[in-house]
């Protein structure tokens, strides 16, 4: 039998691609306006990185990672997420002493063992940006509103942005304990694994999906209630700035994330035409987690997006993968031959050409063309070199020039180059 992929670990096919890489060119060219800069992390880290960052108690952590032993019994990770890694580095490379602010994104795969199904997989890519040294609410504003610009550029239109903010270890824990006294009281309802987390992750019981803990906690006290002062303004003016900047929002109180390093504001990027997997993009602010990783005390606040899930999304609207500019379809080996040396110069010109290396007919040939949606093919045989004419034919009106080889390749330069034929 054939060695298939691995399941949940998907190929991009080159069908496929230009999407990616329209999704991928757009947040590079997007970030940059907000001085953001690319940062590339391995996929491997130590496993505990990730224990400590985004917490022993959350499902990630405690059923999602690949983790192994290499030959040296170190236990390695690949990462789940991108924020940890990313801080990892940061802290490494001091680069807290190159700026006082560091705006960072990244691109890549990320691993969880989850049970796929459409959008979630095992082996998934996000486009994360972490900033990382102001805790100022303007910048919470700002990151969101780059985000939102993002979903703009790409022309994904059924997304909201949902917001929320999980406090402070200053407020959060007296929350924690006003939760847990009060799922105390339903725990007959929840399910077994929202029982078992009531004491380990409270919060995570408001984000479950099964009926009977969304009904226990229908009338759960809310975080935001419960903020201390410092988080109230934070909030309040994170909200000003949203509204200063026209980036709407709607708040979510239920909202809390799976990841334990969070602290104030907190934000998903949600959708309904994704089924269950309804978040395309998610983050949040985590002032804590620079210091627990045993770097400076700075403030961060970053965000990821799924690439499936944007492609997903982009559905119609996908981007076409640029087609061929002109074929040249020929007879006989002295045409093969002036067809191969104007082939190389229009691509080391920067025109995508194309010709048959397999002797066949020239109705194949063209048909060839058409397929693969040529806009010219240039008909060069015996009797073409005879007349010193070449055939030039618009695919799409069969319209048909006559061309002097020895100026094709000029002609066709003119013609063909995108920055000088804005009429093709
Ligand atoms: P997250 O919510 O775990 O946050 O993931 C962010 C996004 O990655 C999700 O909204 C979703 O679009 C995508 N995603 C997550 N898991 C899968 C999966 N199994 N298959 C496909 N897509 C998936 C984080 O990862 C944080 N590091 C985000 C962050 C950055 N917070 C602060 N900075």
């Amino acid at each position: 039998m054939s060695i298939t992929g691995i399941k949940g670990m998907n190929d991009i096919l080159p069908a496929e691609i230009c999407a990616w890489q329209f999704l991928e060119e757009q947040a590079r060219k997007i970030f940059s306006c907000y001085g953001c800069k690319e940062i590339r992390v391995p996929v491997v880290e130590k496993t505990e990185l990730f224990c400590r960052s985004i917490g022993e108690t959350t499902d990630i952590v405690e059923k999602e990672m690949y983790t192994f032993n290499d030959k040296s019994d170190h236990s390695l990770t690949l990462r789940p997420e991108g924020t940890a890694p990313v801080i990892r580095s940061f802290i490494q490379h001091k680069l807290y002493n190159q700026d006082q602010v560091s705006k960072l994104y990244y691109i890549g795969p990320m691993f969880r063992y989850e049970r796929p199904q459409k959008g979630r997989y095992r082996q998934f890519h996000q486009i994360g940006a972490e900033i990382i040294g102001i805790d100022d609410p303007r910048i919470d504003a700002q990151t969101l509103a780059m985000l939102s610009h993002y979903f703009d550029a790409v022309g994904i239109k059924d997304v909201s942005l949902q917001i929320n903010s999980l406090g402070c270890p200053n407020c959060r824990p007296n929350y924690r304990a006003t939760l847990i006294e009060y799922l105390e009281q339903r725990t007959d309802q929840l399910c077994p694994d929202c029982q078992r987390r009531c004491a380990s992750n409270p919060l995570r019981v408001l984000d479950c999906k099964a009926k009977g803990c969304k009904e226990a906690t229908h009338d759960a006290p809310s975080v935001l209630d419960h903020l201390c002062r410092e988080c109230t303004e934070h909030f309040d003016a994170v909200q000003q700035h949203l509204k200063l900047l026209e980036t709407e929002y709607t708040i979510n109180n239920r909202m809390v994330r799976g990841l334990d390093y969070y602290t104030k504001t907190t934000f998903e990027m949600v959708t309904n035409n994704l089924g269950s997997q309804n978040a395309v993009a998610a983050g949040g602010r985590y002032d804590g987690l620079i210091e627990e990783l045993d770097g400076p005390s700075l403030p961060g606040i970053g965000f990821a997006m799924g690439l499936e899930r944007l492609v997903l999304l982009l559905g119609e609207n996908r981007v076409k993968a640029t087609q061929p500019k002109i074929f040249f379809a020929t007879m006989g080996e002295q045409a093969e031959e002036i067809a191969f040396k104007l082939l190389h110069q229009l691509q080391r010109h920067g025109i995508h050409a194309e010709m048959d290396f397999s002797g066949k007919s020239l109705k194949a040939q063209l048909r060839r063309a058409d397929k693969l949606g040529c806009k010219f093919t240039l008909f060069l045989g015996e009797n073409e070199i005879n007349d010193g004419n070449a055939q030039l034919k618009k695919m799409a009106d069969g319209t048909q020039t006559a061309i002097p080889i020895d100026t094709i390749f000029a002609q066709l330069c003119t013609m063909l180059d995108d920055n000088t034929a804005s009429s093709l």
